[in-house]
């Protein structure tokens, strides 16, 4: 079914931006936006609630299965919780990329992915849209930017809410992130073979956009 519906899949690794960039693409398409790291946050927390240890696959599997998540207005929601704030943390992104080693879950996850694909089109974030969850898609991106790069814009993103922040052990925490999420055996982080690269370590947040925008209008031309 979703074949039929245009989809444009940003993938790439952490802090990369690629969220803010997919997130404006599709409000300049009227497309809805996936962003599939926060599902995996979700269950990073969910199962920490739960006392279930994040490499206990069957487990957090099993959980993920039972969980109601929804997304309303940019806010998400578990079990009706607006739990937006909490996943957002540091721990959890870490907890994320510890979950989502797991084939079960990544398998638990699929139907809840292809349901975001709806008329007009979807713009998906994440580090296996293009490769996994959406073959298909018409437009393929692999955004990315330096670690230090990356680094510093998360430190600076800290510091605009008034968290602490430190840049060392950002820095160590986005190389142990990448190397978890491209060495893994599932869904590892890689670059679609069609995608596009889009190194955004001297571009603006709109110039990003932008570049998306275009070879998407490219094409759809064809
Ligand atoms: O994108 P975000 O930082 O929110 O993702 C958190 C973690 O979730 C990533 O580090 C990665 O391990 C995992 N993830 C994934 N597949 C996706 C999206 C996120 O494995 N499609």
């Amino acid at each position: 079914m979703y074949n039929a519906i245009p989809v444009i899949a940003i993938d790439g690794p952490s802090a990369s931006g690629k969220g803010t960039v997919a997130q404006l693409a599709a409000d300049a398409l009227g497309f809805a936006y996936l962003d599939s790291g926060a599902l995996y946050r979700v269950v990073a927390f969910a199962t920490q609630q739960k006392n279930i240890a994040w490499d206990n696959a069957e487990a957090v599997a099993e959980c993920a299965k039972a969980l109601s998540i929804q997304f309303k207005n940019g806010q998400i929601y578990l079990n009706n919780a607006d739990i937006s704030d909490e996943i957002r943390t540091e721990a959890m992104g870490k907890g994320a990329s510890q979950v989502a080693i797991h084939a079960p879950l990544r398998a638990a996850l699929v139907e809840l992915q292809h349901s975001f694909c709806k008329p007009p089109g979807l713009v998906a974030d994440g580090r296996d849209m293009g490769t996994v969850i959406f073959p298909e898609a018409e437009l393929k991106i692999f955004l990315t930017a330096s670690t230090e790069v990356r680094a510093n814009r998360r430190y600076q993103q800290l510091i605009g809410k008034n968290q602490a922040a430190n840049y060392e052990s950002i820095l160590l925490d986005l190389q142990e992130r990448d190397a978890r999420d491209k060495g893994r055996a599932s869904a590892p982080l890689i670059m679609a073979k069609n995608a596009v690269l889009l190194e955004t370590d001297h571009l603006t947040i709109s110039e990003a956009v932008n570049v998306v925008l275009q070879n998407y209008q490219q094409k759809i031309r064809k």
